[in-house]
């Protein structure tokens, strides 16, 4: 194809050339050439609902016709005041108040710099941040200053601010972790932790304790820092409760959200902040304000997609959707427990991963490409981590469509 486009997360001559699609429907793509593909990651893990769900269509458009934009320094609209109300009312905290982004990465930055304003405002400046091993907050400078150091980050990395690193929470690395956390903690010097919480999804949907997160939650509490709960990719329901944090205390004081905020439909991100850190910002001084702002700040056609995919995953037919799929992943879990060819295999909730059994393992791995080839071949979209096979679905799947996705890594493992 003759393109002047430049994909993501794509050397400039792949392997392979994009696929073209053409529609999509629930948990299927189809591709110009008329093939179907299964979509196994919610596209790029977005998606809730299932691709172009009527409602989401109808709201959106309804929306379109009445306020598409408008500028939000000064200004207001009933999307975006229902969308923060809503969310405050359910998501772990209790939270305050409702900082509206454009993605994932802008999330985490307002978040960041939210942190380090909470401090100066109090003429008490802190400069450090703390991150676990393995973090991926994002793409953008800050974000790519708390995540973990790698091929994506090389050529910037002179140009990142420097993070404290804590050993990833598992079992056996917990007791370094927390050892690490209290000397840290001691020197007065930390302004935030922030934490994909439960499940690092691009470091290879690594599972971690819910115990553990709550032990380092409880050091931070207690020496009185902020700590940012990540909800990029595990928000609205992927771990099983509406948000991974819930599943923990204390709580966290800002938490950052994204993806399947608005089912997948359009781009927008937000920072939810406590009372206690909203307080330092609580003032008419100028020198005391939080002086960010995106010039699609709170889109009303995107506040009006989160709205309506806020109403389909709180009704029962979503809740049943989310624990069949993660009734089905425990039972993939278990099938695969004793298979030569896979190792760690595991699931949370609505997310299912395992590791290919591979000479060289890592995001590098060279059994990479040609596991998602195998996949494609079979109808079925997964993109492997490395040699991490990670399932991820919009929770309308149907058993069919998961059925085929299984189908499809019992195949490609007997091949290996
Ligand atoms: C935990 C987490 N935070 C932040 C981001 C960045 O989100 P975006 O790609 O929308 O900027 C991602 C993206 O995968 C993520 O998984």
């Amino acid at each position: 194809m003759n393109s002047r486009v430049w994909h993501p997360f794509t050397p400039v001559r792949a392997r392979r050339e994009p696929l073209p699609v053409r529609r999509a429907k629930g948990a299927r793509l189809t591709l110009a050439a008329g093939r179907v593909l299964i979509d196994g990651i919610s596209s790029w893990w977005v998606n809730l609902h299932g691709h172009a769900h009527p409602s989401l269509a109808r709201a959106i458009a309804a929306q379109a016709r009445k306020l598409e934009q408008v500028i939000f320094a000064g200004f207001t609209h009933e999307p975006a005041e229902t969308l923060a109300d809503r969310l405050c009312r359910i998501l772990p905290g209790p939270m305050e108040r409702v900082f509206f982004s454009d993605d994932g990465s802008t999330s985490v930055e307002v978040a960041i710099k939210i942190a380090l304003q909470y401090w100066h405002n109090q003429g008490r400046p802190r400069r450090s941040l703390v991150a676990l091993d393995g973090a991926y907050h994002g793409d953008t400078f800050g974000a790519m200053s708390a995540g973990a150091r790698g091929i994506f980050s090389a050529p910037f990395d002179r140009h990142l601010f420097r993070v404290e690193r804590l050993p990833f929470p598992s079992p056996d690395k917990l007791a370094a972790a927390l050892a690490k956390f209290r000397r840290l903690l001691a020197g007065d010097r930390i302004a935030a932790f922030i934490y994909e919480p439960l499940v690092q999804g691009s470091a290879g949907m690594r599972m971690y304790p819910p115990a553990s997160l709550a032990a380092l939650l409880e050091l931070a509490r207690t020496a009185g820092v902020p700590c940012i709960a990540d909800e990029v990719m595990t928000g609205f329901g992927r771990t099983g409760t509406l948000f991974a944090s819930q599943q923990v205390r204390p709580q966290p004081d800002l938490v950052c959200l994204s993806k399947g905020l608005t089912g997948g439909f359009l781009p927008m991100g937000l920072t939810a902040v406590s009372r206690r850190i909203f307080r330092a910002f609580d003032s008419a001084e100028p020198d005391r304000a939080f002086w960010h702002g995106h010039s699609y700040t709170a889109n009303p056609l995107a506040c009006a997609a989160a709205l309506a995919s806020l109403d389909l995953l709180l009704a029962k037919e979503s809740l049943e959707d989310r624990r069949r799929v993660a009734a089905t992943f425990a039972g993939w879990a278990r099938k695969l427990s004793a298979h030569p060819a896979a190792s760690n295999p595991r699931h949370h909730g609505c997310i299912f991963a395992f590791e290919v059994r591979a000479s060289r393992g890592g995001y590098l791995s060279p059994v990479r490409d040609c596991l998602e080839k195998a996949f494609l071949e079979r109808g079925v979209l997964l993109r492997p981590l490395g040699n991490t096979v990670y399932v991820l679905p919009p929770y309308a799947i149907t058993d069919g469509e998961l059925g085929r996705i299984w189908r499809a890594i019992e195949a490609v493992l007997s091949e290996i």
